[in-house]
């Protein structure tokens, strides 16, 4: 079947009904080199993404074994429908020199076998999906061997990636980097503060994974943006263990994903090593975390889904973060200075007017909180920032060293409506 000209973007059989949205027309994404030798490194090296590069074949009658399945070249975004390893071998046969400065992969953990967990104060079967069942130790490491080495020749001379995972899954993650010849360069230890309870209690608590920070290979000069991290973490260098919740309720309005991501985990990731403009790759993408990380931070993206229903779930989130949005600030003061004198300025009810208010749903709704310290407004610095459900429950998660920094909060309201009739 020949393949249909690029448009802005493409939908097929997986395709939620929405209004299309207006985008630049563009057919190359030219992406930021940041080494200029790497040419002489890579002879073949091509830094000129095409959107077509991985596609076999396109189109909306049927699924085909990999589609361009959304296309957004204003922000840089594309989505592919299909098998990882299958358009990842697209993709390499157009750059065998790598392209992407930067790859996450959050691949199936083989935990899916019969075991018992708490959900919702429940004991549940551990059951992910088919894609997260164990085929056999042997099975399993040549699976993840397989990823990596295409993610890994897929990687610029110095890219970097970054593997998440538990016991089941992460040893071989490392074992496959090392015969790979990549460069480990850290192992983070994400903490989980609230882990479900063991139901079993003949275990600890399950509550930390592993990610795996690894460069191309051991010749690589990797980013790693020092002085950004050192700066979010009040000043100290950042270690290796992070602190960070599960996705908070917001991050699953729009549907679920059983090991959906935590968006503050993804913003850390590609803040700590990559620029703005940079080309990042999720191979298994899901609930498209990453995808709404790079929009937010206006990196380029390529992802790819076997699963529709979670390709859906990505446009949706995609398309929520596109939305022009309505910020109302209320300031709440703690002590008596000038920051009472600008509190009535805020949020103005607007002279009475005789237009009707156009009828909308609430497709998005978030408090995002700013934790300040500050004698005059003009002096403030932010200690703390979250996201969360209520102030009550934002002060109770933040750490006591930055409630005593703290002498207001800034509670931001973001609530995207999607308008249903004038
Ligand atoms: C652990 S989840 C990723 C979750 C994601 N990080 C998020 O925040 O939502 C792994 C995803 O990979 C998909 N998957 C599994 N095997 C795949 C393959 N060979 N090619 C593409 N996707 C695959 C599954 O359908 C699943 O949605």
């Amino acid at each position: 079947m020949p393949k249909k000209k690029p448009s802005t973007k493409k939908v097929g059989a997986v395709a939620p009904n929405r209004p299309a949205r207006k985008t630049k027309r563009t057919s190359v994404v030219t992406l930021s080199r940041r080494n200029s030798s790497s040419s002489t490194v890579y002879p073949d090296y091509d830094a000129t993404f095409r959107p077509d590069d991985a596609i076999v074949q396109e189109g909306p009658e049927v699924l085909q074994p990999s589609k361009l399945a959304y296309r957004d070249d204003a922000r840089g975004l594309y989505l592919y429908h299909g098998d990882c390893l299958e358009v990842m071998d697209h993709l390499l046969q157009k750059h065998p020199g790598g392209v992407f400065d930067l790859i996450f992969a959050d691949p199936p953990y083989f935990l899916s076998n019969g075991g018992i967990t708490c959900h919702a104060g429940k004991m549940v079967k551990v059951d992910k999906g088919e894609w997260d069942k164990s085929r056999g130790p042997e099975e399993n490491h040549n699976f993840n061997h397989e990823w990596l080495r295409r993610c890994q020749a897929l990687l610029k001379p110095n890219g970097t990636l970054w593997v998440s995972g538990t016991h089941h899954v992460i040893f071989s993650v490392g074992y496959a980097m090392q015969q790979l010849g990549m460069k480990l360069l850290n192992q983070v230890t994400w903490q989980k503060p609230n882990p479900p309870p063991n139901l079993a209690c003949r275990y600890f608590t399950h509550s930390t994974e592993t990610i795996l920070w690894a460069a191309k290979n051991e010749k690589s000069r990797h980013r790693f943006n020092y002085t950004d991290m050192k700066r979010a973490n009040a000043g100290k260098q950042m270690k290796d263990v992070w602190t960070l919740t599960a996705p908070k309720p917001v991050e699953k309005t729009l549907g679920k994903h059983p090991t959906q991501k935590p968006v503050a985990l993804l913003e850390r990731i590609i803040l700590s090593s990559t620029s703005p403009g940079d080309f990042v790759m999720d191979p298994f993408m899901g609930s498209g975390t990453t995808a709404v990380v790079c929009a937010l931070l206006a990196r380029t993206f390529v992802g790819i889904e076997r699963d529709s229903v979670y390709l859906d779930l990505t446009f949706r989130r995609l398309h929520s973060v596109t939305f022009d949005l309505t910020v109302r600030i209320h300031v709440f003061v703690e002590t008596q200075n000038d920051l009472e004198l600008v509190s009535d300025r805020i949020d103005p009810i607007p002279a009475m007017s005789t237009e009707v208010a156009p009828k909308t749903d609430c497709i998005f709704h978030e408090f995002k909180f700013v934790f300040l310290s500050c004698a005059h407004v003009s002096q403030a610095s932010v200690v703390h920032t979250t996201v969360d459900v209520s102030l009550q429950q934002a002060w109770a998660h933040a750490p006591d060293g930055k409630k005593r920094q703290t002498t207001h909060i800034v509670r931001c309201e973001t609530e995207i409506l999607r308008v249903k009739s004038h």
